[in-house]
């Protein structure tokens, strides 16, 4: 078994290093490979270049690796043959990014041949190399072709480098700042009116759980098609009033409708797999995919039928889980900036202390409430606020029901901005929200009909 302690003996004997990539076994060459560390300029690279005629990728992939910390332009050849003759992608695309390593004039032409390289990431390792000569107007202006490259990633690249206009948005709005009447208000109303009254880029946060088709009474639709479009419309508007990078969270699960009659199957759909690809065409960037995971027993059993016949195609597995989709409004901003606007005494305040939860599968009981009959946890609710927004951010819930969100935000030293169209519920929310011990330099909540809404974005 090949010892840890070799290494450095490997790598500064260049005798003893040639015997063994020649003598030893994949594994142990490629453990070597892993462990060899920096490399001095006067190593003698020939062992190396032997492993590039093995027949393993990974060999000559470390291998490529290794040569590219050497620095050396005499390599140049060996890197552009590899790239033209190497069967692995793995080989192609670490041949690509040692000749943009070597950082030199003389490699700008072979990076601009790989521009139209079939793989994407040739092409970005290419444009990586050649970013460091930007200035150069060739470079540039071939750079700049690929504004309209297939690939979404080479797309973006391109965009940031060269049609930047951060600075005049950053300009423009006050990231951390939101309207003074959207602040912990409940408006009674269909949320497609109301929204069209809440100014662009005026909120923080969105989480929402919508109406499960025609799956509970609180809200029918005349077809599959036309809630989607609902969905579609009021998720538009959110992407609207959303703040540059800021976070939509949704909740959704398939649901069921059972079957007319005995002659007739139930019908299953698949909300979020159907809600997902309308978010990413409207500019949501999707993030996560967080599941919300009840105990079984909670949840309608299913299982009856298979259990007594066994008989395979008719299995129905209790759907215990919901989705918890996490999509961000699409920038060309890192987060990083987004939490730089904060103030640090903010930044310190909003810290996630306390121990959470690492995984994506968020074990959580439901609750059930005596006026509404899907409500949010608020151990759900507090999760997600904790972990996407900022204290005295806006967070929004357009489909309130009985204003569980609103709740999480109020304790947790956020502003709300709900709707909700039943007026029971809307009733309920004044129950829930008043129940909760106002914290410090925190506004009473108001519950508006759409009319006085209306007015107050008039006086703002
Ligand atoms: C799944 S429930 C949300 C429950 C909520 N998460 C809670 O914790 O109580 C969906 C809610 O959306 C409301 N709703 C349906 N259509 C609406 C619309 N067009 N505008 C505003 N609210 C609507 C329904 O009345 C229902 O209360």
């Amino acid at each position: 078994m090949f010892k840890t302690q070799n290494i450095s003996v490997l790598k500064h004997n260049p005798e003893k290093l040639d015997n063994f990539v020649r003598t030893e076994n994949y594994g142990d060459i490629i453990y070597l490979l892993r462990k060899l560390g920096k490399l001095s300029p006067d190593f003698d690279q020939s062992p190396l270049l032997y492993l590039l005629k093995k027949d393993n990728d990974n060999v000559r992939y470390l291998a490529v690796k290794n040569l590219a910390k050497l620095s050396n332009p005499s390599l140049i050849g060996t890197y552009k043959e590899l790239l033209k003759s190497d069967s692995s992608a793995k080989v192609r695309r670490e041949s690509v990014s040692a000749i943009g390593r070597l950082r030199k004039k003389e490699s700008i032409p072979i990076l601009i041949g790989l521009l139209d390289d079939y793989d994407p990431e040739v092409v970005l390792q290419a444009i990586r190399g050649l970013l460091v000569f930007k200035k150069d107007n060739l470079v540039k202006n071939e750079l700049k072709k690929l504004s309209e490259h297939p690939n979404e990633i080479v797309r973006v690249v391109i965009n940031k480098e060269f049609n930047n206009n951060h600075n005049n948005l950053d300009e423009k709005t006050n990231h951390t700042q939101s309207p003074e009447f959207m602040k912990n208000v409940v408006v009674r109303g269909d949320v497609r009116e109301i929204i069209k009254y809440a100014p662009d880029e005026s909120i923080h946060l969105t989480f929402t759980s919508p109406p499960y088709y025609n799956a509970r009474d609180y809200a029918i639709y005349q077809s599959y098609d036309e809630y989607l479009k609902f969905l579609e419309d009021v998720f538009k508007e959110v992407h609207r009033i959303t703040k540059d990078g800021r976070f939509f969270i949704l909740n959704t699960s398939p649901i069921i409708i059972p079957r007319v009659s005995r002659q007739h199957s139930s019908k299953r759909y698949p909300i979020p797999y159907d809600i997902h690809p309308l978010l990413i065409k409207m500019g949501w960037e999707f993030i996560d995919d967080i599941i919300w995971l009840k105990p079984e027993s909670s949840v309608k059993n299913r299982n009856a039928g298979f259990l007594q016949h066994r008989k395979p195609l008719a299995y129905k597995p209790n759907a215990c889980t919901e989705s918890v989709m996490v999509y961000r409004k699409k920038t060309d901003k890192l987060l990083d900036w987004n939490i730089r606007q904060y103030d640090w005494d903010v930044v310190n305040k909003s810290r996630v202390n306390e121990d959470y939860e690492t995984s994506n599968v968020w074990k959580i009981d439901p609750v059930f409430d005596r006026t509404h009959s899907a409500v949010f946890p608020l151990e759900l609710c507090n999760r997600v606020i904790k972990f996407y927004s900022y204290i005295g951010d806006l967070v929004f819930d357009p489909f309130a029901g009985s204003g569980t969100f609103g709740k999480s935000a109020l304790s947790l030293n956020r502003y709300f901005f709900l709707t909700e169209t039943k007026p029971e519920y809307f009733e309920r929310i004044k129950e829930n929200i008043n129940q909760k011990m106002l914290s410090e330099n925190y506004r009473e909540p108001t519950f508006l009909d759409l009319k006085t809404f209306i007015s107050n974005t008039k006086r703002k």
